[in-house]
């Protein structure tokens, strides 16, 4: 079973094909970011535009490098939400022409549960049950998640998303865009092993709940008032900040659900300090970490496409064929 994945939700038009929900046979991402870098964020209107222009070539693409024709795939997965409306809109109008020309099967497929469906992409799978936690540019989310079906949510940002945060306090440093890989790189030149420094979120209700925008107005209060200090020691302590709350919060969702399994994804799940703190507080705790390879941690179609497999697609069509799994 090959299935075609298409994502298109944010400043990446990508294309790859699944066989069986497992092995990659391809997998083709072109991001848009550096026409959106000036601003300091994505700005839609480029994304989608940008999207109309290559989604076509980045399909065929795709199926050049899985050595398929189109007529060997079997059905077709696309991002149907969430994600910035118009660049959604090109991949699912392309899906929906392309599912109709060829008659075959279309599958709407959530990015964010896609995001930690990338670690089972890999050699080793994860066993279920699992906490997932998503940290991307737009989302910070915990999942109980007992099956592929059914994933609970359990807390979620307030306010901004973990990303989001990265790339407003890089904003804040005048580091440039997007932050999070910037102010990684830049905490390992922190001259100091360690930083007296502490930027605290707010207490919430739900402790599986999340807020970040409170420690990125510290950063700018603490850089107003100390010019002084090395931007590598602030990016740290932020850093450091993040990845506390991030680990805690999902070990402790593991403790109380009597989790054995943790899966991380999203575009911050390629953080390095964040991997290594939660590679030694799992390894401690005896909890089985997944954690995708740096390919699938930012957007691609790779995750939508093997997600795809599982879920049922939607519509009748005329002369449909059952599924073959
Ligand atoms: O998942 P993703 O590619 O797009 C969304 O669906 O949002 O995530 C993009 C986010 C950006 O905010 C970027 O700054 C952040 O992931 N990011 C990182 C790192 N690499 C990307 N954040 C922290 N450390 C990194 N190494
Ligand atoms: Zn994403």
């Amino acid at each position: 079973m090959n299935i075609l994945g298409i994502e298109t939700s944010c400043d990446e038009t990508a294309a790859s094909v699944v066989k069986n929900g497992t092995t990659i046979l391809s997998n083709v991402v072109v991001s848009s970011l550096k026409k959106h870098a000036r601003y300091g964020g994505v700005i839609p209107e480029i994304a989608s535009r940008h999207h109309l222009q290559i989604i076509n070539t980045i399909v065929k693409e795709s199926l050049s490098e899985a050595r398929l024709e189109l007529s060997a795939i079997n059905a077709i997965a696309v991002t149907s939400s969430p994600g910035l409306m118009g660049s959604l809109l090109v991949g699912t109008s392309f899906a929906k022409a392309l599912s109709l020309a060829l008659q075959k099967p279309l599958i709407e497929v959530d990015h964010i549960k896609a995001h930690l469906y990338a670690n089972f992409l890999s050699e080793k799978k994860p066993q279920l049950p699992a906490i997932g936690l998503i940290v991307s540019g737009g989302h910070t989310s915990l999942y109980h998640i007992t099956s592929l079906k059914n994933f609970k949510l359990l807390g979620q940002t307030r306010d901004d998303a973990a990303g989001e945060a990265f790339d407003k306090v890089a904003r804040i440093l005048k580091l440039g865009y997007p932050g999070g890989p910037i102010i990684d790189k830049l905490a390992q030149e922190n001259k100091k092993t360690d930083t007296l420094i502490t930027f605290k979120g707010a207490e919430l209700k739900n402790p599986f709940d999340f807020s970040f925008s409170g420690i990125k107005t510290a950063v700018l209060y603490y850089r107003q008032n100390n010019p002084q200090t090395p931007v590598e020691e602030i990016a740290f302590a932020f850093q450091k900040s993040v990845v506390t709350t991030l680990v805690d919060k999902a070990l402790s969702a593991c403790q109380k659900l009597k989790v054995k399994t943790l899966l991380i994804g999203g575009g911050v799940a390629a953080n390095s300090h964040l991997r290594a703190a939660l590679l030694k507080k799992c390894t401690q705790q005896h909890i089985a970490l997944f954690t995708p390879p740096l390919s699938l941690c930012v957007d691609n179609a790779a995750m939508i496409a093997g997600f795809g497999y599982h879920i049922k697609p939607i519509g009748r069509r005329p002369h449909a064929r059952p599924r073959t799994h």
